[in-house]
């Protein structure tokens, strides 16, 4: 395992679709311009460029080209190798490990297990690493779960736990995205993210993540699939990774983009002018296979997100794949309710139409045509949801265990009356 280092280049590899093995898709260089942001710098190898089966790790900012492509976003990373890059989770996990805070963005690529969202890879030597045979299994779980809990207090390591096995149990899993603390296991052929319970958490995280899956998949939303596990008194969620597809010779990776850099968007506070949902849908349109359907399906997100006061629903929450060459819309995931004071307006994070981030009925029609939906279809699509939330999240809770107790406490999530409250532009 390499130690800290203030490496300012990388080679990044690529699964092919179809294909279970890297191949070296280019190399990035992260440098510092004379003002002193950071730059990224991009170029595809011209072995890669001369095969028949190439396809560009990003199809709109880093299309198949000799060009050296560059970028000040997001720290010099851009969009497509960021999706592949731990965030607040790994980013911990892997300081714990090395024994050091602040690590540059290329130690936190080098530094991440394989198991990271999409099909890109990175390393120090022009040949890329075999892929990983040995993941995770659910059995692990317990012990994953109380690593987990070690690094979220940020006590000492156990006695015995050296850094190879942090590496090896919480380590599968740091690449993946988010904030909650997880870990990627495999069970009955697949992978799946498991998601642990946080101390701070105002309810059973893990139920109810895999109850608002199902109420959504009953309000028409694709979902990935979620089950539930119970590991001494805790529940973890698990939650099927649709970037991942079993095969003979091993995973299978579908390339994956977050909306953040299909917006070409930056995460601090003074540059989410582009976080909408309206410009998301328009980028659809551009990159996905089938612009109508995911059209639909991103407007439904829209509607369930509000109508369950998911105000968590930020561009990494929302991405697209390609398990083969087309693109599309992936499966709804990290659905979670939340409930805020007010009652009469709620923002997503996320603009939804003219009236701003509002999560009101008029604010989420007003933009319909950019979903290509007529007015009434995008009416009665949201209708439905609504009904479907306000007849059902009770028992859909209720029947995988979510306690009556935590119904209690989210039940001022659904369906808010601010959603229909009469507006001044009405
Ligand atoms: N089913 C899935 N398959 C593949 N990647 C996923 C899946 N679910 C989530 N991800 C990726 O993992 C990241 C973290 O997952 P998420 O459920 O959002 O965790 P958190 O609650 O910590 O934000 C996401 O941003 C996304 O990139
Ligand atoms: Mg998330």
């Amino acid at each position: 395992m390499i130690s800290r280092t203030s490496r300012n280049e990388c080679f990044v590899y690529f699964t092919l679709p179809r294909e279970t093995e890297f191949v070296t898709a280019g190399k990035f260089e992260l440098t510092t311009n004379r003002q002193g942001n950071p730059t990224g710098k991009f170029v595809y190898g011209r072995s890669y460029l001369e095969r028949d089966d190439a396809v560009p790790i990003d199809p709109l900012a880093l299309k198949l080209s000799t060009k050296t492509y560059e970028t000040h976003l997001l720290n010099g990373v851009f969009g497509a190798l960021r999706d592949a890059s731990p965030d607040y989770w790994g980013r911990r996990v892997i300081e714990k490990y090395v024994g050091q805070t602040e690590l540059g963005e290329i130690d936190y690529l080098l530094h991440s297990p394989d198991d990271r969202a999409g099909a890109l890879g990175f390393g120090l030597n022009r040949e890329p690493p075999a892929p990983r045979r040995r993941f995770n299994q659910t059995i692990e779980l317990e012990r994953l779960q109380a690593l987990a809990e070690i690094i979220i207090a940020d006590e000492e390591l156990p006695e015995g736990a050296d850094a190879e096995q942090i590496q090896g149990l919480v380590g599968g899993g740091t690449s993946m995205g988010g904030a909650r603390p997880k870990a990627v296991v495999e069970d009955d052929n697949a992978l799946w993210i498991a998601k642990f319970r946080h101390p701070e958490d105002k309810w059973n995280d893990a139920r109810v993540e895999h109850a608002m899956l199902l109420l959504a998949r009953e309000c028409g939303l694709q979902t990935a699939e979620s089950k539930l596990v119970s590991i001494g008194e805790h529940d973890v969620v698990l939650i099927k990774r649709f970037d991942r597809e079993h095969s003979k010779t091993g995973y299978r990776r579908g390339r994956m983009l977050s909306a953040l850099t299909l917006l070409r968007a930056d995460e601090n506070y003074q540059n989410r002018d582009n976080w909408s949902y309206v410009l998301l849908v328009e980028e659809l349109r551009r990159v996905s296979s089938q612009p109508r359907t995911d059209g639909l399906e991103l407007f439904r997100r829209m509607c369930f997100n509000a109508l369950i006061s998911n105000v968590d629903d930020h561009p990494r929450n929302h991405a697209v794949v390609a398990m083969n060459t087309d693109w599309k819309l992936s499966p709804a995931y990290d659905l979670t309710p939340s409930t805020p004071i007010s009652i009469e307006r709620r923002d997503l994070a996320l603009e939804c139409g003219d009236m701003g981030r509002y999560a009101h009925a008029e604010n989420l029609l007003s933009q319909s045509a950019r979903f290509l939906l007529k007015p009434d279809d995008a009416r009665n699509t949201m209708d439905v949801i609504e009904k479907t939330i306000t007849a059902r999240w009770y028992d859909i809770a209720r029947k995988v265990g979510v306690t009556e107790k935590d119904c209690e406490r989210i039940a001022g999530a659904f369906v808010y009356p601010g959603f229909r409250l009469e507006t001044a532009a009405q």
